[in-house]
């Protein structure tokens, strides 16, 4: 719409501004009784030297067009009010012809995203973290592939480190295999934690976990053989919360699989002069972007969660060619990835422009950090079943005939779980709460989800056969603010892939829903009328957005409830 609107203006003022800044400058009033467009004067003021009001008064006599119903001038701009038939209909038009391809771009034709996601750590509880940077970054996956690029997903898992060596002796000396068995993770990261309450009594045992770690580094072969068994059971406990949540990689090479990569690196390092000695340690110095030394290799050799980053990065660049490589971690991690790739860059790779460490913040739980850690743990599948369950509940209250109750009850229970995670900027803290995320009315996934299938059930009882159905143009206010905020959609899919931020499109579905709402209270979508076409043909509009913004954000859309 902005830019038919700059067409028009650009015609007269082509002298002065570009079209791009036109359409930059064009605003959308803040009521919408005060008109659809606006394009403030202030900009034109400084170039002809007169004042903003005068030009506006000016302009709203030299632009003519059908594609204008009013153009006033309201102080400083110049407000217009669209032809609403002549511009819903090529809006429509294109979303019942495009369906879920709309809002698609070309953007990243060719070039190769490689998105760092999820990347728990082996024996470890799956946190309230991993579960953010799995849906946030999942959600950027999906936003990156509709603008056009090609994506790989790696799951960077945390399977290697000293800590394996504790966790290796904390087993043979404590350890019960078939209660590891019976429940991997919660039994090895007892022993775990084990280890460390024994090691502070008894600081010999750090050794005996060094030793154990040196043994799995130089490949030995019980070592091996238990490293290898921790990670497959840690690995199917993790795979039953992928699947709740319907989400797939396209590796799961974590920092393990770079082992055998970490001379190449230090040999690198050493190469371009980068390395140093610091209490026998090897670092490479930051100090000109006043950050601390990265610490590369240890004082006895091993290496460490950066080394194997670094080695990751470069591996990454050689295999996938990537023009952007997206670090989707908690921000207590900024100095880590910070310090990274000042290393990468010391090296002299350009590609280093290309690398984005997108943060995000806590999830609360009364105001403290939720912990999954420790012996007050919430394990975060519990979380996710809990509200699998809720929603089962309220379908079995409300529509107790429905067919695949159970599959629409994960869909509703995980669905509102994600929408919850992602409808705040991701930088944000957000607060845990699995009463508010299931609500039906309010800002919840399941309130999306509720819309999208009430609009279902409409098209269902439709008379005209859908395929048939072609839009004529509707002119009344309700869907009006529909249509304006349908033809947004590529824009915003647009702002949330710039941004690294799936909450754009959350609160632009929110919006949506909202809108679609006030209308279904307002008009009679199946009388039979001269206009029962362009209504069902807006009808199957929304519900085409409103589930592919959801499939955007990993979240599915069932057509009942
Ligand atoms: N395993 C790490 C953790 O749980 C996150 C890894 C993030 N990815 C990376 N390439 N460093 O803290």
């Amino acid at each position: 719409m902005k830019t038919y609107y700059a067409d028009v203006l650009s015609k007269v003022l082509y002298e002065h501004l570009s079209h791009e800044k036109i359409v930059q400058l064009i605003e959308t009033p803040k009521y919408e009784t005060h008109g659809d467009l606006a394009f403030p004067c202030f900009e034109l003021a400084k170039v002809l030297k007169k004042s903003p009001v005068q030009i506006a008064n000016e302009l709203v006599e030299q632009i003519h067009s059908d594609i204008f119903s009013k153009v006033e001038a309201v102080g400083p701009y110049v407000n217009v009010f669209l032809n609403r038939k002549e511009i819903s209909i090529p809006i429509i038009e294109e979303i019942l012809q495009k369906k879920e391809k709309y809002g698609s771009s070309i953007e990243g034709k060719g070039q190769t995203i490689v998105v760092d996601l999820s990347s728990p750590n082996i024996a470890k509880p799956f946190s309230m973290g991993h579960l953010r940077s799995t849906v946030i970054g999942n959600s950027i996956c999906q936003i990156a592939q509709k603008v056009g690029y090609q994506t790989v997903g790696i799951n960077h898992l945390g399977d290697w480190g000293t800590q394996f060596g504790k966790l290796m002796y904390a087993y043979l000396t404590w350890g019960d295999e078939a209660k590891v068995k019976a429940s991997p993770i919660k039994e090895l990261n007892k022993l775990y934690v084990y280890f460390h309450e024994m090691a502070q009594d008894n600081p010999a045992l750090e050794n005996e976990g060094r030793i154990w770690f040196k043994k799995l580094e130089e490949g030995d072969e019980e070592a091996t053989r238990l490293w290898t068994w921790f990670r497959e059971v840690s690995l199917k406990d993790f795979q039953r919360i992928y699947d709740l949540l319907d989400v797939q990689f396209d590796s799961y090479n974590g920092e393990a699989f770079f082992n055998d990569k970490m001379d190449d690196v230090v040999r690198l390092l050493e190469e371009k002069n980068l390395l140093i000695e610091s209490d026998g340690a090897k670092v490479v110095d930051l100090s000109e972007y006043n950050l601390p030394p990265c610490l590369i290799k240890k004082s006895d050799g091993a290496t460490l969660y950066a080394t194997r980053d670094l080695a990751a990065a470069i591996y990454r660049q050689n295999t996938y060619h990537f023009s952007q490589a997206i670090y989707v971690v908690g921000g207590e991690q900024a100095l880590h990835f910070q310090q990274f790739f000042h290393v990468l860059e010391k090296m002299g790779y350009d590609w280093v422009k290309g690398m984005k460490y997108v943060p995000f913040g806590l999830m609360m739980k009364d105001g403290k950090k939720m912990s999954t850690r420790k012996g007050k743990t919430i394990l975060l599948e519990e979380v996710l079943q809990e509200a699998i369950g809720l929603s089962k509940k309220n379908i079995q209250e409300k529509n107790p005939d429905l067919s695949n109750a159970d599959e629409v009850a994960r869909q509703v229970g995980v669905g509102a779980v994600i929408f919850h995670d992602l409808k705040n900027e991701r930088t944000n803290n957000c607060e845990f709460s699995l009463e508010s995320m299931l609500k039906p009315e309010g800002e919840t996934g399941p309130y999306i989800q509720y819309t999208h299938a009430r609009a279902c059930s409409i098209l269902r009882k439709s008379s005209i056969a859908l395929d048939k159905i072609h839009f004529n143009g509707l002119t009344d206010d309700y869907s009006w603010t529909i249509i304006k905020l349908l033809e947004q959609f590529p824009e915003i899919i647009s702002r949330a892939f710039h941004r690294y931020e799936p909450s754009v499109i959350s609160k632009y579905l929110l919006d949506l829903a909202q809108s679609f709402n006030k209308y279904y209270g307002q008009v009679r979508v199946l009388e039979v009328d001269e206009q029962i076409h362009s209504r069902l043909a807006l009808l199957v509009a929304v519900v085409t957005v409103l589930a592919e913004g959801l499939r955007l954000l990993g979240i599915q859309a069932p057509q009942e409830m």
